[in-house]
């Protein structure tokens, strides 16, 4: 049996006939209830873990060692807020000027974030930017004559006009520093939940500005550093990181469920509804493009007669016991009851939307731990 169709299986009933039609409908609603509009095809290529956020590395690695236990699924505990997607929203911003533009010799960076990979349904949490930058020059043999100290300044864009991000007018100034250059790139995070819910309304976004001012420490003096200054030094320009960590919530995915140690199935031979142990790898589906873990798991199906009489561990409905009894007087007439999956687990996985950004979303119903006869 393909695994595609041991797939399809699974998610409809253990009873029901596939095609290849009906294949490609259950991967469209496959990829539908991740959120995703197509099967995504990210840029990135196959399983670069290393553009994945540790964080998020570490959230996965924790997840799943949750398992067997009752896990509060919707609490995102490492940033203590409700949520069931953890999103890492890239920067589509582009670097709006190098040297001298509106603020004397520094550089500005516009930053943008998608938000309408969020659905509708989500609701958000907590949105968190994360920034990084490492300057350059710093490592080069002249690092004294580079800028020991950075002034980050921050801004809301609240309008687009002709005169641009950058004029006074348009922007909003949300955070104002000075950061100490070190060899070690500097982080900065901020807190932007609300500023990112405005930014999920249509036509709304109009993304941050990022300005770095270098200056010397101790004189606080700004360095009106140019290429082809008298000093003759080029400076760099600094490698600038920015993400979005966005936690939301889908209200419809979240239920709360004991998990089973069903992964541990004792392999007794009977043809008997029951669940039977069967691990998916998501490279025989061809989906280990964009999933990029876990790269298959033990997903279980339900397989076996539902014979009359039927017994209590068949968990039968009465509707189920009434279907046996009339099968064994008529058999042509009416078939046995199906053998379906009757409780399932989650499983937590970290892929790839449409956007290339990197998602981990703990998703419900992947594991059959229970079959009974319906
Ligand atoms: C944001 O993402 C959506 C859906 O992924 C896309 O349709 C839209 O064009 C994007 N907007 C921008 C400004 O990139
Ligand atoms: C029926 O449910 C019980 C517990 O509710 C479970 O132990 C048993 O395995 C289930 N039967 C099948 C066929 O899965």
């Amino acid at each position: 049996m393909k695994p595609l169709l041991v797939l399809n299986a699974l998610f409809t009933a253990a009873c029901a006939v596939s095609n290849a039609e009906e294949m490609q409908t259950q991967e469209r609603l496959f990829i539908t209830s991740l959120g995703l509009s197509a099967r995504p095809s990210p840029a990135a290529g196959p399983r670069q873990e290393r553009r994945v956020p540790a964080a998020l590395w570490q959230m996965f690695r924790r997840s799943r060692e949750l398992r067997g236990q009752d896990s509060e699924s919707c609490l995102v505990s490492e940033y203590g807020v409700r949520g069931n997607i953890i999103r890492y929203v890239q920067d589509q911003g582009r670097l709006v000027s190098g040297w001298g533009s509106s603020c004397q010799g520094c550089v500005e960076k516009h930053l943008f974030f998608n938000l309408s990979v969020l659905q509708p349904v989500e609701e958000l949490s907590l949105a968190r930017l994360e920034l990084q930058f490492h300057w350059g020059v710093f490592r080069s043999p002249e690092f004294f004559l580079g800028p020991q100290a950075l002034g980050v300044s921050l801004y809301k864009v609240v309008r687009a006009t002709l005169r641009g991000a950058n004029h006074e007018a348009n922007r909003r100034l949300l955070l104002s520093q000075s950061v100490q250059l070190q060899p070690e790139p500097t982080s900065l995070k901020l807190d932007l939940t609300s500023l990112a819910e405005n930014w999920r309304k249509p036509g709304r976004n109009y993304g941050l500005v990022l300005e770095l001012q270098p200056h010397s420490a101790a004189s606080e003096e700004l360095l009106p550093f140019r290429p082809g200054n008298s000093l003759s030094m080029q400076p760099t320009l600094p490698e600038i990181q920015a993400s979005l960590v966005a936690v939301s919530l889908n209200p419809h995915q979240c239920r709360s469920r004991r998990r089973r140690s069903a992964v541990h199935l004792p392999v007794t031979p009977s043809n008997v509804c029951k669940p039977r142990r069967l691990y998916i790898d998501f490279k025989d589906v061809g989906w280990q493009d964009w999933i990029i873990a876990p790269q298959g798991y033990m997903a279980n199906y339900c397989h076996g007669e539902c014979p009359f009489p039927l017994s209590e561990s068949l968990n039968g409905t009465n509707h189920a016991i009434l279907q046996t009894l009339v099968h064994s007087l008529d058999p042509h007439g009416t078939p046995q009851p199906c053998c379906v999956p009757i409780r399932l687990s989650p499983i937590s996985m970290l892929y790839y939307d449409n956007n290339d950004n990197v998602v981990l979303r703990h998703y419900q119903d992947m594991v059959v731990d229970e079959c009974g006869c319906r």
